[in-house]
């Protein structure tokens, strides 16, 4: 039955949207199943996956894209899609691989965000987003990528709780880093390879010591180990701007 569902709402874009390299071409609605159309990938008979990448489709961003229960990845980056976020988008719980980059969406991105708890990778750079960012974003438990560069966002950076621990990030806390974090944030370091001393912010004193632990190399008073003058090594880079398992958090 879902099969069905999937079918002609999939089937119904082909027809909504214009679509000049004929990118859905062989989606016809006479088919069984969507499993063997192009850019549609299927697992046990279900659609997960929706690559649609630099089609130039144009036309409004299709309602109803999370009425596909089970997508894991849509890609519809770099195409002329405008209109707003479908809030519908937000019922595909599982989805994992999120990229609208490069259309012309435009509103806000909505609170209900924060529904998509399996996310690892959202991209919705360089759309016509306005507003300010969901606080919800920062509830997001394992991303990976998360930019929103190249929009209209306004106001500050969501408070709460930015969590990147446990990753591999190595080098030193660049004091620029220090200084875009808002006053009310909380930011966990823990648990990475951070080294150096922890800039004298007045954002990072205000840190809780275990936002630091499980970094042997890094010091600094809010660390609770004293910065030894020959201890830090000098030479890493910056750890931020150096993240090695290409981990990317860009705001703005
Ligand atoms: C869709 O498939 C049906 C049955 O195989 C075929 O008759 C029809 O011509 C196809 N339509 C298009 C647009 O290819
Ligand atoms: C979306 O783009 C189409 C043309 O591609 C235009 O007719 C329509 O007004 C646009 N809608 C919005 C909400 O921007
Ligand atoms: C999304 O989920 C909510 C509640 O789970 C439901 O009421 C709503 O109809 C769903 N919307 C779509 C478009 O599937
Ligand atoms: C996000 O999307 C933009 C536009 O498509 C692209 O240039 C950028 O590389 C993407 N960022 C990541 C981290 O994939
Ligand atoms: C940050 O994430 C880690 C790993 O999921 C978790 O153990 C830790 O409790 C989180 N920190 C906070 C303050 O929620
Ligand atoms: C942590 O950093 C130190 C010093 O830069 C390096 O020797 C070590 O291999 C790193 N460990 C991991 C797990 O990346
Ligand atoms: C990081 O990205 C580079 C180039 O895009 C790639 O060669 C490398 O394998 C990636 N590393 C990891 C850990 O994914």
């Amino acid at each position: 039955m879902w099969d069905q569902f999937h079918k002609s709402w999939l089937a119904s874009l082909a027809s909504i949207l214009s679509d000049p390299l004929q990118a859905l071409q062989n989606w016809n609605s006479s088919d069984q199943t969507p499993c063997s159309w192009n850019r549609v990938t299927c697992v046990n008979s279900r659609v997960t996956a929706l690559s649609l990448p630099n089609s130039q489709l144009r036309g409004l961003i299709p309602y109803g894209l999370g009425t596909i229960l089970f997508l894991e990845k849509l890609d519809l980056s770099n195409n002329y899609l405008n209109g707003s976020l479908p809030l519908s988008i937000f019922n595909a719980t599982q989805l994992r691989f999120l990229d609208l980059s490069k259309n012309l969406i435009s509103g806000v991105v909505p609170e209900t965000i924060g529904m998509l708890q399996s996310l690892q990778f959202i991209n919705l750079s360089d759309n016509e987003l306005e507003g300010t960012l969901p606080a919800t974003l920062t509830t997001i438990q394992n991303p990976t990528v998360v930019s929103f560069k190249n929009n209209y966002f306004s106001g500050s950076l969501p408070t709460g709780y930015l969590n990147i621990s446990y990753n591999k990030l190595s080098g030193k806390i660049p004091p620029q880093f220090a200084e875009k974090i808002p006053g009310k944030a909380t930011i966990d370091f823990s648990f990475n390879n951070l080294t150096g001393k922890v800039p004298d912010s007045v954002d990072f004193t205000n840190q809780e010591s275990k936002s630091f632990s499980g970094n042997s190399y890094l010091c600094g008073e809010v660390t609770g180990h004293d910065c030894l003058i020959a201890s830090s090594p000098s030479s890493s880079p910056p750890a931020i701007a150096a993240i090695p398992d290409n981990r990317t958090i860009s705001w703005s």
